[in-house]
């Protein structure tokens, strides 16, 4: 049965490994890109899509995240006095109207599959979700990538899941699916393959709409690969049962910002798109001297 699409999931309880020392005391969702948190790019691209619950499976490291999205009374009221309304304005829709942010804790890090488990007990069992990876940050000047696929849910009423074309020797990064026909029915997942066992070059890239049975399935994933509840598993056992589409993100670019010099070709893409900051900085990328700037061999 049809139901409109009003939840998300967000896992953040992962401990973001690959950017220590940053991540040590700050949570890799709260590293910038340009001016503004990872998360809350992630957060307003769900708002977008018409999501209005939104899930964030956290950990006791992760507070910032919560307090990122709270009331801070004493700086509003500082700035209100001091009559910096430009500052205000960029604290004032951090949290996008309409929007209610649950958090639930992950007690233990058993895997992406356990992470949005978590958050079982707040999606009814006959409610579709959507779960957005927040080290991937999705560009679009108009309709992010989830409201576009919000768009196809409505048509399809099945499973859609963001697939992106990746390089043939790059493959065995991501997970990679199956499709048959033009409208990308999944037909299988494979995680990590190498190039001559990927079945294609279409790259799982963090954002999925699920019909509910996915998270029923959830419940009887045992662990998988490194022990962990892994999602690609539960995924392979929804599509034994139910279509599950394919879809690829139009007219924008995403970011692996799990990934050093992903966030950094972020943080530069960004910044030259700034409206405030884009001419300045073409300026100064131009100037640099590519051949002066080296990487200096370490000892
Ligand atoms: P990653 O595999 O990127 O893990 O998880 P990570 O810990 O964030 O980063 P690295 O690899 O150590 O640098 C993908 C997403 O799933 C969440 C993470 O927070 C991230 O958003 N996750 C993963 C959980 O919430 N819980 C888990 O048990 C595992």
């Amino acid at each position: 049965m049809y139901r409109k699409l009003t939840k998300a999931i967000i896992p953040v309880a992962g401990l973001g490994t690959r950017f220590l020392p940053a991540t040590k005391a700050i949570p890799k969702e709260m590293l910038t890109v340009v001016d503004k948190p990872l998360i809350q790019y992630i957060v307003h691209e769900a708002a977008q899509a018409g999501i209005t619950d939104i899930i964030l499976i956290t950990h006791s490291s992760k507070n910032a995240i919560e307090n990122h999205f709270d009331t801070h009374y004493e700086l509003e009221s500082k700035l209100l006095e001091s009559a910096k309304h430009d500052r205000l304005d960029a604290i004032a829709d951090i949290t996008p109207p309409g929007v209610n942010l649950i958090s639930i804790r992950q007690p233990e890090a058993l895997g992406l599959g356990h992470a949005i488990l978590c958050a079982s007990h707040v999606v009814a069992p006959d409610e579709p979700f959507a779960v957005l990876l927040p080290d991937v940050l999705m560009y679009h000047p108009q309709q992010g990538c989830l409201a576009q696929m919000a768009e196809y849910y409505k048509q399809v009423h099945t499973s859609v899941v963001a697939l992106e074309q990746v390089p043939s020797d790059q493959v065995d990064k991501y997970g990679i699916a199956a499709v048959k026909d033009a409208d990308l029915r999944i037909v299988d997942l494979v995680e990590k393959p190498t190039p001559e066992e990927a079945p294609s070059n279409l790259s799982v890239v963090g954002r999925y709409i699920f019909t509910p049975r996915l998270m029923q399935l959830l419940k009887s994933t045992k662990p998988g690969k490194g022990g962990e509840i892994q999602l690609t598993d539960a995924m392979a056992d929804l599509l034994n049962e139910q279509v599950m589409f394919g879809f690829e993100f139009k007219g924008g670019k995403s970011y692996d910002c799990g990934d050093k010099q992903g966030f950094l070709e972020a943080n530069v893409e960004y910044a030259l798109r700034d409206p405030q900051l884009g001419s300045s900085f073409h300026t100064y990328l131009s100037s640099l001297d590519l051949t002066e700037l080296k990487p200096k061999k370490s000892k």
